[in-house]
């Protein structure tokens, strides 16, 4: 059995509104994609990193990687799909996996990923197959219609999704595959994908500084995040 990590960075960032997609932003001493992969890399019980990239930026990783002072455990550079979920596939499809292997999928622009996050989710989805890190929701969430408000659901049972999102491999491929087959392929999360097969998926506690970049303004409170570890 393996544990790969996929390292999903194979979007374009437009509502951070920089040229540069924001996985290659840099951070620190290193770029925002590079926080991610060492988060993986220095966990022990993770064999492989897969990387997910737009075919545009295939160059820029290579570069990335080359200059790395060990890239041992990168496995493979995939190029990227038209959505979130087309990279997932595209993958899930990159390489031989044994039906036992555990895949962890993370957002490359969530660069704060802690070991014990890490951990937890390895640990979770051995023993149950898949799991999904989550932190409880801090806002009041409104279900509203067109301008009627609908409901407010209690915020106790709402969270926030974060990634790792972590499966065996035969339950997220064949999740993959049936969620293809139907017209509603459609999800920007892949327990989703799980749970529409059927399949329970357990929580992991989250970290809030796991937050993912998205905006420009999330991209300054990680710059201002980084500043105070070297403080
Ligand atoms: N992602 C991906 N392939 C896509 C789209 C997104 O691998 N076709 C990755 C992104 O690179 C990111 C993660 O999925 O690390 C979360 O997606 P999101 O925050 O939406 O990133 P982008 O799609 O790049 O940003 P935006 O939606 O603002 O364009
Ligand atoms: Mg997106």
């Amino acid at each position: 059995m393996k544990i790969y990590a996929i390292i999903l960075a194979g979007g374009k960032g437009l509502r951070l509104g920089e040229e540069t997609p924001k996985q290659f932003l840099p951070l620190g001493d290193k770029s925002v994609i590079m926080w991610s992969i060492e988060a993986f890399i220095n966990s022990n019980e993770v064999t492989s990193v897969i990387i997910v990239t737009p075919e545009m930026h295939r160059e820029r990783m290579n570069q990335i990687i080359d200059d790395m002072e060990d890239s041992s455990k990168i496995f493979k550079i995939v190029t990227g799909g038209d959505t979130r979920q087309e990279s997932v596939y595209n993958a899930l499809t990159c390489n031989n996996f044994n039906k036992d292997d555990i895949l962890l999928f993370h957002d490359a622009a969530r660069p704060f990923l802690s070991n014990r996050v890490i951990q937890d989710s390895i640990s979770l989805t051995k023993i149950f197959g898949a799991s999904g890190v989550y932190v409880p929701a801090i806002d009041t969430i409104t279900k509203i219609e067109g301008d009627d408000i609908i409901s407010i659901p209690d915020r106790e049972n709402l969270f926030y999704t974060q990634t790792p999102q972590s499966f065996k491999y035969d339950i997220i491929k064949n999740a993959h595959d049936k969620a293809r087959k139907k017209s509603t392929f459609r999800a920007t999360d892949d327990v989703s994908l799980v749970k529409q097969a059927g399949i329970p998926v357990k929580k992991v506690e989250g970290e809030y500084e796991n937050f993912k970049i998205t905006t420009y303004s999330d991209y300054e409170a990680a710059l201002i995040k980084v500043k105070s570890f070297t403080k």
